[in-house]
């Protein structure tokens, strides 16, 4: 799997879309359709570094998997931390506590920093900003929140409610209360919140579903200034953002803001298996937070997703993989610069470590540029919230081999819309 070869179909059509039908049969025809539209009818069987190989022998290099596999497709110290684990325990029994699930929660507290003295552990993104909304709700009287515009905190009731877009619709709307709050106007969200009762202020520093959007510092600053006098928490979600992706531990680490509570995933699992956490300062929180069945799961802080997420945050709370994330990151914006430049249909590139975004003219041409590079062999996506960004997500496994592959692709796929 180390070089992208294309190697000899050995499944045929007939058998691609015989097993295209029965995802469909399971799961429903809607998708299935695009699935078979763009190619991608073949399932996913082995994966290595920053390549997926599917059914047929086709191999696609992954710049996409929504932010899982920052560390590329099956870590050798990943796999390994999880094969030791898997020799003595798998999940553990929550009635004796684990040594893996401690190893893990200080190493994650060292890597949060001052901010934070405790850990809860829980299986998805979502999870964990329900988490996030029931230990805020503790701290205050109100069951009100504000969020930003273009905001993706996940798809569960609450978290789905802080979200902004079709994907609250119809319960999150009925959930909890929430403050919509502009993305780019201090002084309009300062005085938003400061006018407001709220538990607390979801954000994300660098909205990834919202467009790979970085909010300014004096945005953060508002908020920041808005919340210390109100009493609102901060919460930031750092389940995109964190763990190295933006080549810092955390996105806060750029920004002047101390966080009650930083919402962690993606990352965290090593893109092997679903973990989350919520770390927060527990002597800002009160009592009431340290009761250990306030926020549990009968999977959450298992040995097996421990031992993995101790050597994640072990890999990435090092000085020389975030520098190689940034010149990862800074390498692939200047090569997509330097081809986008000659069509206006492109708007933008932006981003922050590996963590980039391209902004089209439509969600049309964007939609149309991430299949052709599907057909071309590069899995890429859009932003759920705004759909005209193409999102790219390199990963550490990253050459220049495939740096060539991508920007021959992105090449015909920018060529193709012409
Ligand atoms: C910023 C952010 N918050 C929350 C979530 C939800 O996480 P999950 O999909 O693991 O539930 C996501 C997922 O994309 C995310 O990007």
């Amino acid at each position: 799997m180390k070089t992208p070869s294309q190697s000899v179909s050995i499944v045929s059509g007939d058998t691609a879309n015989l097993f295209i039908d029965r995802y469909a049969k399971a799961f429903g025809r809607r998708h299935s359709f695009v699935l078979k539209a763009t190619g991608l009818n073949s399932a996913e069987v082995s994966s290595e570094g920053s390549y997926v190989k599917g059914a047929g022998g086709k191999v696609w290099l992954d710049y996409g998997s929504y932010g899982l596999h920052l560390l590329g497709h099956r870590n050798s110290k990943i796999v390994k931390a999880a094969r030791d684990m898997l020799n003595n325990m798998g999940l553990s029994t929550k009635i004796l506590p684990n040594n893996a699930s401690v190893d893990c929660a200080e190493k994650l507290i060292r890597a949060v920093g001052s901010c934070a003295d405790k850990v809860i552990y829980t299986n998805s993104g979502s999870e964990a900003i329900e988490c996030a909304i029931r230990l805020a709700s503790l701290n205050s009287k109100y069951l009100s929140f504000g969020a930003l515009e273009y905001a993706y905190h996940g798809r569960t009731l609450g978290a789905a409610a802080l979200t902004d877009s079709i994907y609250r619709a119809p319960v999150a709307e009925k959930s909890i209360d929430v403050l919509r709050l502009p993305r780019n106007d201090p002084q309009k969200t300062y005085d938003l919140i400061t006018n407001a009762k709220l538990a607390a202020v979801f954000v994300e520093l660098t909205q990834g579903e919202g467009g790979i959007y970085s909010l300014s510092h004096s945005m953060v600053n508002a908020i920041s200034k808005a919340c210390q006098e109100t009493g609102a928490l901060i919460v930031v979600d750092e389940i995109q953002t964190g763990l190295g992706r933006v080549g810092r531990n955390f996105a806060f680490n750029d920004y002047d803001i101390l966080p009650d509570i930083v919402v962690i995933g993606k990352t965290l699992g090593g893109g092997l298996l679903p973990v989350s956490a919520t770390a927060f300062n527990s002597k800002k929180l009160g009592e009431k937070v340290s009761d250990m069945g306030l926020h549990s799961s009968s999977f959450a802080g298992g040995s097996l997703a421990m031992a993995v997420a101790g050597e994640v945050v072990e890999i990435i709370d090092d000085t020389n993989f975030r520098d190689t994330v940034i010149k990862i990151g800074q390498t692939v914006i200047q090569s997509i610069s330097s081809i986008s430049a000659d069509f206006d249909f492109v708007i933008n590139v932006r981003g922050r470590g590996c963590m980039i975004g391209v902004e089209f003219d439509s969600p049309q041409t964007c939609g149309a540029v991430i299949l052709e590079l599907a057909k071309q062999g590069v899995l890429v996506s859009f932003c759920l919230v705004s759909p005209s960004v193409m999102r790219i997500y390199p990963s550490i496994s990253f050459t220049q081999n495939e740096l060539r592959k991508f920007e021959k692709a992105f090449a015909h796929a920018l060529h193709s819309r012409l």
